[in-house]
């Protein structure tokens, strides 16, 4: 009865399936977003609270995932109409999916701008840009590549078009060479800076801006009348860590659903959620060691912002030995880190128009990425024509409201409701007969799944709206 297949095809092997959903996950989050909203939020504390979500929200909802869309092996939307027919639920189940389809439409418009950035950035490393540059210099070639919208605009199109290309020869062809080798490239060459880091700036510093936590600092936001200090609890930051410990590892949106049904029968989902979630911290951590010990041996500013990474690392690379070689090669790997999670961006929307439109790979991809791109204009326009105060929606410019709404509020939305589905709604045989795993192993999943990652990211958005 659960053996269905996939009409999309399915992973050649099992270490396919780990190296594409941590291509998924592995990303612009890790390098680009992870260090700077871990300066703009002041470090440590941040990071501390980070890692416990990844642990005790991020890693059960990753298993949640891929069980949930080995079990449907269709796109996410259908995937959710079946298994909850199957247990005997509303077919409303399915608006999971539907919001995943938002999701990632929101989320690739503005993650194509930013590695739209990167794109440029390899041109400018290639040709020497950054040989011998200063802190001062760096800080207005970013200015001055941000300001220009038409490259803007250049390079968001054309990471549009390599998305629409991987997505339209169907993901297993397009994306099995690639993740095999890139991936173990990136790590190294993060290891390479991360060394650099170690020798030419600020390390410890940087280690213990990332690891010393300071609670008071980053979640209270207090202020001194009369010779006396109130401090109030500022619920953003833990907001951040949540939605952002989703958005690093691909979760709530269906991505890793979809990947998952691609999945080979035989792979332990147990064994493979470890990995990927091992693999995209560590990513995000050696970033952040990489980056950090710079700013401070620099004397940036930690709050820079979404062009943090491109106004420190090109000083490394303009001072190393090789350096334009390391330079071109790291954006480079940027850019592949950025694909192979953005044509899991657009994935569950295609194999849905596939399936119950009957439309042509080649067209859904297409069209889905025309829309992406127009709604990227907001994004592109965010950080020239349309930064002024006066274009702002709530007090975020159209990049900080689109990420806003994806990151903070519909993919721990989505991530609590296949927890919920899972833990709640569907049978606990479901769970055991795709898990496998061995008690007491399966029961204490069961017990998280069920009580403490929903508890959790309901505490959460009740701090953040203030109700706690
Ligand atoms: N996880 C990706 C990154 O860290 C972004 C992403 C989010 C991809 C959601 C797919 C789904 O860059």
């Amino acid at each position: 009865m659960t053996e269905r297949t996939s009409i999309h095809g399915q992973w050649s092997s099992r270490l396919i399936f780990v190296l594409a959903a941590a291509g998924s996950a592995v990303g612009l989050g890790n390098i680009w977003k992870f260090p700077y909203i871990t300066g703009e939020y002041g470090g440590g504390a941040f990071v501390l609270v980070y890692l416990l979500c990844i642990a005790v929200i991020g890693l059960p909802v990753m298993m949640v995932e891929i069980l949930l869309g080995r079990r449907g092996r269709q796109s996410p939307i259908n995937t959710m109409k079946t298994l909850a027919k199957e247990e005997n639920r509303t077919r409303l189940w399915s608006w999971i999916g539907w919001s995943g389809v938002l999701s990632g439409f929101l989320i690739l418009s503005f993650y194509s701008v930013i590695a739209g950035w990167a794109l440029a950035y390899v041109f400018k490393a290639v040709s020497g840009t950054f040989n011998g540059i200063t802190a001062a210099q760096v800080g207005d070639l970013f200015g001055a590549h941000v300001g220009s919208w038409p490259l803007v605009l250049l390079w968001h199109t054309v990471f549009i078009l390599m998305t629409v290309f991987v997505v339209a020869r169907g993901v297993r062809a397009g994306l099995e060479k690639a993740v095999t080798y890139l991936m173990p490239l990136l790590l190294a060459l993060l290891l390479v800076l991360v060394g650099y880091s170690m020798a030419e700036g600020d390390f410890a510093r940087g280690f213990s801006f990332l690891f010393s936590p300071d609670f008071k600092k980053v979640f209270y936001t207090c202020s001194v009348e009369g010779g006396i200090e109130s401090c109030a609890f500022n619920g953003e930051p833990l907001l951040t860590a949540m939605g952002h410990a989703f958005f690093t590892l691909s979760l709530g949106m269906g991505a890793i659903m979809v990947y998952g049904s691609y999945m080979p029968k035989r792979t332990s989902i147990t064994g493979s959620a470890l990995l990927i979630v091992f693999m995209d911290t560590l990513v995000a951590l050696l970033a952040g060691l990489a980056i950090f010990p710079l700013v401070f041996g620099n004397n940036l500013e930690p709050g820079a912002g979404p062009g943090l990474i491109f106004q420190t690392l090109p000083i490394a690379f303009g001072a190393m030995t090789g350096g334009q070689l390391f330079g071109t090669l790291f954006f480079v790997l940027l850019v592949f880190a950025a694909w192979t999670s953005s044509i899991s961006l657009v994935e569950p929307a295609v194999a849905w128009l596939v399936e119950n439109r009957g439309i042509r790979r080649r067209h859904a991809a297409a069209w889905l990425g025309f829309g992406c791109w127009l709604l990227g204009l907001g994004t592109v326009f965010s950080f020239n024509l349309m930064s002024g105060e006066q274009y702002h929606i709530a007090g975020k410019t159209v990049f900080d409201l689109l990420d806003f709404i994806t990151t903070n509020i519909l993919l721990p939305v989505g991530g609590l409701a296949m927890a919920l589905f899972t833990g709640w709604f569907a049978s606990r045989r479901m769970s055991e007969s795709e898990l496998g795993l061995p008690d007491p192993w399966f029961s204490i999943w069961w017990f998280v799944v069920r009580f403490i990652t929903p508890v959790g990211v309901l505490i959460i958005f009740l701090h953040a709206i203030g109700v706690l």
